[in-house]
């Protein structure tokens, strides 16, 4: 039976790292949990957040995965240390790839990050980014108001143009060159911040190097799938599954075949 990889989100941000795994790996099967019911995880306490995703843990291991990917900057924030200790399988989170991704890109060393009020409340993003250089000027911004537009499925609209313009008033007046969308539902939303923010800051999401980072992790330890046969993914979520499908549907198209299945959390 093969041993897939793991993924786990607050909802259906992760399915942007879940898609690029799919992109870059297309031999391995996904099983992805979304925790629909509780999102948004940004504005809860981390001792919450580090108890949700230790559950959502609990039950993904039974799957017995080769890696487990905290696909949430919330959730790696507040608890990818604790659970990597606790697990023997490689468990990745999505912060250190974002800010390996920042560095390869900026010119002037002005970065932007945003994400929810529990990622920039960490300060988890400026320490990745000066352990990697210390010449870095980093401007962090919470914007609570994006998760909820993408969980309602609303990533083109007057609406959400009007609450990404106003959620990034203070990053648009800084001089960073490039901005990390450091909450995996914000790729959702990529074209509007691209238009609010203009096309001489560059956009970074962690997915491609998550993915990379996944990658490299299975190879060195002999685990890639070698199968020919297209693998069938599976998808989990724990509040309404016709919403989590529509969604997954239209970021994933075809790659998610079977309809969510609903494992209630509590
Ligand atoms: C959230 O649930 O508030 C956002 C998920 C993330 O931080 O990537």
């Amino acid at each position: 039976m093969q041993q897939a990889i793991a993924i786990l989100d607050s909802g259906v941000g992760g399915l942007t790292v879940a898609k690029e795994i799919m992109r870059q790996l297309p031999r391995e099967k996904i099983i992805y949990f979304g925790d629909t019911a509780r999102t948004p995880y940004g504005p809860r306490s981390s001792e919450e957040v580090r108890r949700f995703t230790e559950q959502i843990v609990d039950f993904l291991v039974q799957f017995n995965p080769k890696a487990i990917v905290i696909a949430c900057n919330t959730a790696t924030a507040a608890a990818l240390d604790y659970i990597s200790e606790k697990l023997p399988m490689p468990v990745i989170g999505v912060i250190h790839p974002g800010a390996r991704a920042a560095i390869s890109v900026t010119k002037t060393g002005n970065i932007g990050v945003i994400g929810t009020i529990g990622t920039i409340g960490s300060g988890a993003y400026t320490s990745a980014l000066q352990q990697l250089s210390p010449y870095v000027h980093v401007v962090s911004e919470a914007c609570p108001a994006l998760v909820p537009l993408v969980e309602m499925g609303q990533f083109r609209s007057k609406e959400t143009t009007a609450v990404v313009e106003d959620s990034l008033r203070g990053m648009k007046s800084s001089s960073i060159d490039c901005l990390i969308l450091g909450c995996t539902h914000y790729p959702f939303l990529k074209e509007t911040i691209q238009e609010v923010m203009g096309e001489k800051v560059k956009l970074i999401s962690s997915a491609d190097e998550t993915a990379r980072e996944v990658s490299t992790i299975l190879y060195d330890k002999g685990q890639l799938a070698s199968s020919n046969e297209s693998p069938v993914h599976q998808f989990f979520c724990s509040g309404d599954a016709d919403m989590f499908q529509k969604i997954a549907k239209t970021w994933l198209g075809e790659q998610i075949q079977r309809t969510p299945v609903v494992w209630q959390v509590s």
